[in-house]
């Protein structure tokens, strides 16, 4: 069976954990804070937090603006439930809006869904493809948009304008105009989930990026102490001699980064431009190849003069089919022993999100999107022997469905 995404697990992976586990320092200490460096120094944001996840990445940072009940959130109705439920989590709102034909947010769809209550919007780089960040900062630095405007707390007045916090789950490495994912608007969060491109098992990662007259250094050390509960001092701090007191100066969280994480992410990042990428790019141009050849297939977006994604996932649509098509193709595509996926299935069609009241009707790109799209296999050791199989399941499971 060839399987859907595991992760690039080699000698050099292992022996960082081993040395890690070792070394006598396991929690949160110098090899995060040396991860946290270099994922700066890699994608040019002004300074990154390291966490147990991108989940608990966007919750902080809708936490950290003053996000609470009444306020609106924009999501796109396209994305993995993580992006809606820490809304959820805050008391506020989410708003979902209709996504377009390269399955990112619609700009139009945003600018409609602006009220007053907006506090946040929340673009998804859709399989690692960065959405139009300079239509979004634009859109959110317009005089009329800013009128509209209510800041509550000390930061939404610092800002002056809805936060926008970039949900780059799957961008890491991702391109636009010249510059990386995590410096393309105010925040952006990572995700080193097991399956994405660059992993520690879990975690994720805040790229800071605000403009002046924010300090992007303080945030981040307000940061630390937010995510390791409130405490003033850190695990190494209170090491050092005779600093054994400490204070609680909030209710924070508690969702750190471990070195042995940071130490899969640190190998992880080293081979990330002359490896991993490079290798994603490969498979993605073979998928491209064979399939450009196919009436039926419709390629996905992931480069241009402008945008060069990630290379996180190759989400393929089949052209003028239904849902219930498509589920047959994929029980095809498993019955020839390859694994694909769905990404996603939109959150409005989830029961709580239903239970809500939200309905799939009113996102009709976002469900043709959905209902025609399978995502095929995108890793390090797949061998281009591999994807000749995977590409022939494919083919023949859909025109076995389609004629
Ligand atoms: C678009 C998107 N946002 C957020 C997340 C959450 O990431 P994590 O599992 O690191 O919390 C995911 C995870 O797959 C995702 O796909």
């Amino acid at each position: 069976m060839i399987p859907f995404s595991p992760p690039h697990i080699d000698q050099k992976v292992i022996d960082a954990v081993i040395d890690t586990l070792k070394s006598g320092w396991i929690t949160t200490g110098p090899k995060t804070k040396l991860f946290e460096k270099n994922l700066s120094a890699y994608t040019g944001c002004k300074s990154t937090l390291c966490l147990n996840s991108a989940t608990a990445g966007l919750e902080i940072m809708l936490k950290w603006f003053g996000v609470g009940p009444g306020d609106e959130v924009i999501v796109p109705s396209y994305t993995y439930s993580a992006t809606a439920n820490v809304i959820i989590h805050c008391g506020a709102i989410p708003v979902f809006v209709d996504t377009e034909d390269d399955f990112n947010i619609s700009i139009s769809a945003i600018e409609k869904a602006i009220t007053k209550k907006t506090k946040v919007i929340m673009p998804v780089d859709f399989a690692g493809y960065p959405c139009d960040y300079d239509e979004i900062n634009d859109l959110v630095n317009r005089q009329d948009i800013k009128t509209l405007f209510k800041p509550m707390t000390n930061e939404q007045k610092l800002l002056g304008r809805i936060m926008i916090l970039s949900d780059a789950a799957h961008s890491v490495g991702g391109i636009y105009k010249g510059k990386k994912t995590g410096c393309l608007t105010d925040v952006s969060v990572f995700s080193f989930h097991a399956v994405k491109n660059l992993t520690t098992a879990e975690g994720g990662a805040i790229a800071l990026n605000f403009p002046a007259p924010f300090d992007n250094d303080e945030i981040y050390k307000h940061l630390c102490i937010k995510t390791l509960h409130g405490q003033n001092k850190d695990a190494l701090a209170k090491m050092q001699k005779g600093n054994w007191k400490y204070d609680i100066v909030e209710a924070g969280y508690k969702c750190n980064m471990t070195d042995i994480m940071a130490a899969i992410g640190l190998v992880e990042l080293e081979r990330y431009e002359s490896d991993t990428l490079p290798k994603r790019k490969h498979i993605f141009e073979l998928y491209t190849k064979k399939l450009s050849q196919y009436a039926w297939a419709q390629i996905p977006e992931y480069a241009t003069d402008i945008k060069t994604s990630s290379y996180h996932l190759y989400p393929l649509r089949i052209k003028d089919i239904n849902e219930e098509t498509r589920d047959r193709i994929i029980q095809n595509i498993f019955d020839a022993d390859v694994s694909v996926n769905v990404h996603f299935i939109p959150v409005p069609m989830m029961s709580f999100y239903k239970s809500l009241g939200y309905d799939i009707k009113n996102y009709p790109k976002t469900y043709d999107n959905y209902s025609r799209e399978i995502s095929l296999p995108v890793f390090f050791d797949l061998t281009d022997e591999q994807v000749n199989q995977v590409l022939d399941a494919v083919i023949n499971a859909v025109e076995k469905n389609i004629q």
